[in-house]
């Protein structure tokens, strides 16, 4: 399959499927599916929604009832307002599925102020400007060695060889973590995030247990560093900060999961996004090669167009009016980051993906307001280096994809686990 077919299988699905979801009466809507983001096929729905109802109640679905919140400005004011519309894990947490993904485990991102503040605050150094400069020559000498390694004129997963090893390797430096055992790192954070019955782990207690094992790994680092001088490493961080160095085991697990899922599956599903992008729109490609400083406003692009997480979850402490409706104190509150990103009120065009866009950061993927993301700068970073690097590499645009994607099944993470390529240099 060349490029070119990938965009008219694209457009067929799509024509048959804006018939159907206009047809459909408006209470049957719920964009939770996790088959919708499988499948690419949650756009029409989005948009349907934003249209009629941006403030939609969905009163049933895998997940129980919630709230669809789909447009920019409504998100923006739910995630202003976080002292009605809690994180906080005992009110139902950040996912859309209760608990943080069915965990059960306390971290900072799922916690309401102070002690949010306190603990976000205690690894905020590892991406202060001075701490990204130290990793900025890691990271481009990595990328460089990956790239390099690459089976030029054969077909092979880019997610496999680019996207997973890449973070991998900079989530490892990260928490100075043994470099022999960092898929460990990748492998908890599948088991992290993957829905029941996904093929990623049997049963919930193969999961407990493989997390119990993460655990116990971290404990040791987390025993070696306690005593030794500060570190510039998140473990050493924690072990060294007030707010942190009380945690209980359970908090210590959660905390650690956030850093690893937070590090590594939305830059890889970025990293992977990336190639399909620029293979979907090849005028584009070809704009960054014919001029590769564009590569500095095409990435908060990518990071717009692949809106790495779907979505984040909120519940109401008390009555709520919300674009005409009243969202009682208890419900569960929806954040489509997803179909934000592709609201028209907030985003100049934003069905296309223009890599000189003049405002590239006008988009939502990293949140808004005191939980929006800590690692925005890191994550720009590398994908920033990847692409310079594989410009300096292969200067015109031979990185094609060759057949069609396999996307995760999740309504939370938005990425691939397949992407197959050929290098044709
Ligand atoms: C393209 C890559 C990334 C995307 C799209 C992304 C997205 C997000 C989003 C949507 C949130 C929640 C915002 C909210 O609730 O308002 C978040 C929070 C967070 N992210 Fe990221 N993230 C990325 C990369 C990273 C990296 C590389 C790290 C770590 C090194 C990281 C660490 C965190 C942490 C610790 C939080 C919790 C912040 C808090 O609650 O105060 N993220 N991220």
């Amino acid at each position: 399959m060349n490029i070119r077919q990938h965009k008219i299988i694209d457009s067929a699905v799509a024509g048959e499927l804006v018939d159907k979801v206009n047809a459909m009466p408006l209470g049957d809507i719920d964009v939770s599916d996790p088959a919708l983001y499988e499948s690419n096929t949650h756009w029409p729905y989005f948009e349907r929604l934003r249209r009629e109802d941006p403030v939609h109640y969905c009163k049933d679905s895998m997940f129980g009832p919630y709230w669809a919140i789909t447009r920019y400005q409504d998100i923006m004011e739910v995630e202003m307002h976080h002292e009605v519309f809690s994180s906080d894990t005992s009110n139902g947490g950040i996912t859309i599925q209760d608990g943080n993904l069915g965990l059960g485990v306390e971290m900072f991102i799922a916690m309401d102020p102070p002690k949010h503040d306190a603990q976000r605050k205690a690894v905020s150094p590892m991406v202060s400007p001075e701490n990204l400069a130290r990793l900025e020559s890691t990271i481009r000498e990595r990328s460089q060695r990956i790239l390099s390694s690459l089976p030029v004129g054969e077909t092979f997963n880019w997610v496999e060889k680019v996207s997973i090893e890449l973070t991998t390797q900079m989530l490892a430096t990260l928490f100075d973590f043994p470099w022999e055992d960092r898929r460990k790192l990748t492998r908890w954070s599948e088991v992290a995030t993957a829905l029941p019955g996904t093929g990623v782990y049997e049963t919930e207690e193969q999961r407990r247990e493989e997390l119990a094992e993460c655990l116990a790994y971290f404990t040791r680092l987390w025993n070696e560093r306690v005593n030794a001088e500060p570190g510039p490493d998140l473990i050493s961080m924690m072990a060294h900060s007030d707010a942190t160095r009380n945690m209980g085991p359970n908090e210590f697990l959660g905390n650690l999961i956030l850093l690893i899922v937070g590090g590594n599956d939305t830059t890889r599903n970025t990293m992977s996004g990336s190639v399909l992008a620029l293979n979907q729109n090849p005028d584009q490609y070809q704009k960054l090669c014919d001029n590769p400083k564009l590569v500095e406003s095409m990435v908060p692009e990518l990071i717009r167009w692949q809106t790495p997480l779907s979505s984040m979850r909120r519940t109401a402490l008390a009555d709520y009016e919300l674009g005409g409706k009243t969202i009682h104190k208890g419900d569960k509150v929806v954040m489509w980051y997803a179909s934000a990103n592709r609201d028209p009120e907030a985003i100049e065009n934003p069905e296309q993906f223009i890599i000189d866009r003049k405002r590239p950061r006008q988009h939502i993927s990293f949140g808004f307001g005191i939980h929006r993301c800590v690692g925005n700068r890191l994550a720009e970073l590398q994908l920033k280096i990847l692409w310079e690097e594989i410009l300096k590499l292969w200067p015109e645009p031979c990185i094609e994809v060759v057949g069609e994607p396999k996307r995760v099944y999740s309504p939370v993470v938005r990425g691939y686990t397949e992407m197959p390529v050929r290098i044709n240099a």
